[in-house]
């Protein structure tokens, strides 16, 4: 058996990465990386799979979310911010209405590098490579932007590092108190049925904090009624990136991947003798694994086995993104259910959480890549509907989203139209939730955890 190394990835086959014409400019800012300081520490991350391991078990949900790719324009503390109190609202309507714990994991402060379906794009009859993301190359379409440049990894470890400083800020600076529970709506948000649902509940929550203070039960006193805890999480797709943040815990000897609390594999790289199953293998961080249409029940046994040895709770989050329709699979077998049985079977421990962004897709007649909401909110249904089923713990959710009030995504109850898509389309990858539609998925999933408890 080889051994695992930080670099062993290289020996594989490996998907999806750029090529840069100059390896010595590479190699200089890897090796200015490899001395940076770490993002996250290696006991954040074993908290984090400790409180996975409370979801795999039935007893908390996953909540992921926010950009499909973080750009260098899009920089800036309002966004992260909004994208973080969307996320308390979200938390929040799950814990008091769905009456589980929430675990916090946002898609931030390193989600830079897209997998591509084509290694070029056209337009105009002008062929040019495909943007991979801002740590990559540019969107500009142009020969000279879509060139890969090693420097573009520092600039986003500079973002994703302040990004990381502002969340932490956040989640222990007060914004988490749950008193502020009023002022996580956002400035924006439409006075539609949702909100006056939320505005409800939060007054609910006010009169039981008052209550619980006549009682002694404060912020002062309770640091969970005070603060959050909020992970930072990205796909480990650009692997020299990550290989140079792979240090050792002084504290147990082990790897850590050190540019975030919990990496994931994307559906395009999970192949099982691949670098990005390899890189994964040897970190002891919390991990993900995409599961699309094509992912075969026996193949995911093998990656759970393969990433998950010790089959430790927490450890390994199997994130389903099928679409609408397909999750269920047909009549002769497939989908979800498929995967759940061949993965009860064995008894292996992992969270199930559902991607309801990925495989609902489709381009709006003026040629925007949208996503219904209606599929959305029917993938859920469905994910919840197939664990009830099969008698497992529909266990989290992965999301694109912003709290900023883009038209991306169509639908929702306070309805965006494929024409409204051109007047605030702003994501650099995948059509993303706003803050509104996001609450309404948020409403949806709290009744299905509470039909699911009964
Ligand atoms: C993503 O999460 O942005 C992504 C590319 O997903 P997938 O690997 O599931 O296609
Ligand atoms: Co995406």
């Amino acid at each position: 058996m080889s051994i695992w190394t930080p670099s062993s990835w290289r020996e594989k086959p490996i998907l999806q990465q750029p090529t840069y014409p100059n390896q010595d400019a590479l190699n200089k800012v890897l090796g200015e990386l490899k001395n940076y300081p770490p993002l996250v520490f290696a006991g954040e991350a074993r908290t984090l799979k400790t409180q996975l391991g409370n979801v795999a078990n039935g007893n908390a949900f996953l909540l992921q979310g926010g950009d499909c790719a973080e750009s260098f324009s899009e920089f800036h503390a309002d966004n992260i911010r909004d994208t973080f109190k969307a996320m308390m609202q979200m938390a929040v309507v799950m814990t008091y209405s769905g009456g589980l714990p929430v675990v916090k994991v946002g898609r931030m402060a390193g989600q830079f590098a897209k997998p591509r379906s084509s290694d070029t794009e056209t337009f105009d009859g002008v062929e040019l490579a495909s943007y991979r993301g801002d740590i990559i190359n540019g969107t500009e379409f142009t020969a000279q932007a879509r060139i890969p440049d090693p420097e573009r990894m520092i600039k986003a470890y500079n973002q994703a590092s302040a990004t990381q400083n502002l969340l932490r800020a956040f989640a222990s600076g007060g914004l988490a108190d749950l008193h502020k529970v009023h002022q996580w709506t956002l400035d924006f948000a439409h006075q539609g049925e949702v909100s006056k649902k939320y505005e409800k509940m939060a007054q609910d929550i006010e009169n039981s904090l008052r209550f619980m203070e006549a009682c002694g039960v404060n912020s002062k006193n309770y640091r969970t009624l005070r603060e959050t805890d909020f992970y930072t999480s990205h796909e480990a797709l650009l692997l020299p990136y990550e290989e140079a943040f792979t240090r050792k815990d002084s504290i147990t000897g082990d790897w850590y991947d050190t540019s975030a609390h919990m990496l994931w594999i994307g559906d395009r790289t999970r192949q099982l003798d691949g670098a990005h199953v390899e890189y994964l293998k040897g970190v002891k961080n919390p991990i993900g694994v995409k599961a699309g249409p094509t992912m075969d029940p026996q193949d995911l046994v093998k990656l759970c086995n393969a990433l998950n040895p010790e089959n430790e709770a927490g450890r390994l989050n199997v994130i389903v993104r099928m679409g609408a329709g397909k999750v269920g699979g047909n009549k002769d077998g497939g989908g979800m259910p498929a995967l759940i049985k061949a993965v009860e079977k064995e008894g292996l421990k992992v969270v199930w959480s559902c991607d309801p962004m990925h495989g609902n897709t489709i381009k709006s007649s003026n040629n925007y890549k949208t996503r219904p909401v209606d599929s959305i909110l029917t993938e859920m249904k469905e994910f919840f509907q197939i664990h009830k089923a099969e008698g497992t713990h529909a266990g989290g959710v992965h999301l694109e989203m912003t709290g900023k009030n883009v038209t991306e995504c169509i639908g929702g109850s306070f309805t965006v139209t494929e024409e409204d898509l051109s007047s605030r389309y702003h994501t650099h990858c995948d059509p993303r939730l706003n803050a509104d539609q996001s609450l309404e998925l948020a409403f949806l999933i709290a009744d299905s955890l509470k039909e699911a408890r009964k």
